[in-house]
């Protein structure tokens, strides 16, 4: 596994497995040095949405990078008040006027919103249909949402991206990923590195010790070892190195059980077990 190593998705389309988050990197310097710093590192997926803000500067760094459009990677979400049809094709038209690139890789629904969420799919997918949008996704789905859109959908979404991480890995957590397995639907973690509560965790530490590495970097191996794609947030240029520094260990098949073993049902973000 290395910084680019890709995951396929169902589509045909390939993603890279470890990228960047930048929800709260704020719009300007902040958001735009964390970019910068993270390609620079090897970085090739960043992660925004239009609730966060930023789409504009991470659409700005991407274009200002010298890299190939082709080697790199963005994901964007639809916000919860913008579901139902045709405001789902405004959203998204407005995130593309933001980013300023010719098409987008990955667009998500950010959270399934109750009762709009199936008009808000046939958009994505006439979305996906038009090009401008490579591939659909779906974020904070678990698999009641799921099996609802798949009974429903005539393109199924190729990711589901939601909270993961070893205190948040529970029965309603695996339902959904082990759906997503069979559905061949990419996993992909937010919150890997539990917003910093779960960093002295002894588990991690004994890890960290063996390895040379941060609790951090142990967090963030978990999720690739579990077959997760990951996107840890960093506005830090010694922690964005940091959290891409995690392609030259592995842990033993018992190490991984035990971090797999944490769960406390420990939820950082919004939780969408409550969502009908
Ligand atoms: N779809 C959704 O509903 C949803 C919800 C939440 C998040 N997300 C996405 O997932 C990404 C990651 O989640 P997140 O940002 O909420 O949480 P996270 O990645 O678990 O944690 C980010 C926090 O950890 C700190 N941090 C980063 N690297 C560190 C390190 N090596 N050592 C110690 N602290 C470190 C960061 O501070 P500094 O910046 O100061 O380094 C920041 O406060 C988001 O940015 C966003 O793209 C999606």
């Amino acid at each position: 596994m290395k910084i680019d190593s890709k995951l396929r998705f169902s589509d045909g389309h390939e993603m890279p497995a470890f990228g960047l988050g930048v929800f709260l990197s704020e719009e300007g310097d902040e958001c735009a040095n964390a970019c910068k710093w993270a390609l620079d590192k090897g970085y090739r997926l960043i992660d925004t949405a239009a609730y966060y803000r930023n789409e504009a500067t991470v659409g700005n760094v991407m274009r200002e990078s010298g890299i190939p459009r082709e080697a790199l990677f963005v994901t964007s979400k639809l916000w919860n008040d913008d579901h139902g049809y045709d405001s789902t094709l405004r959203a998204f038209d407005k995130s593309m006027e933001q980013l300023g690139l010719e098409y987008m890789d990955l667009y998500l629904v950010h959270y399934p919103v109750p009762e709009k969420r199936l008009d808000t799919w046939r958009a994505m997918e006439k979305i996906r249909e038009s090009g401008r949008c490579r591939s659909i996704g779906v974020s904070n789905y678990m698999s009641w949402h799921l099996e609802e859109l798949l009974a429903n959908a005539n393109t199924p979404p190729v990711l589901n991206q939601i909270e993961m991480h070893p205190f948040c890995f529970g029965n309603k957590r695996r339902e959904s990923i082990d759906l997503c397995r069979e559905k061949n639907i990419v996993v992909q973690c937010y919150c890997p590195l539990v917003r910093a509560r779960r960093l002295e965790d002894p588990v991690l530490q004994k890890l960290a010790e063996k390895y040379g590495k941060t609790t951090a970097q142990i967090l963030i191996r978990w999720a690739l070892e579990e077959g997760f794609s990951v996107i840890p947030k960093s506005s830090k240029q010694h922690r964005i190195h940091e959290n891409a520094e995690v392609f030259d260990f592995a842990f033993t098949p018992e190490e991984l059980a035990e971090v797999s073993g944490l769960n406390e049902d420990f939820i950082v973000c919004w939780d969408p077990t409550q969502t009908e």
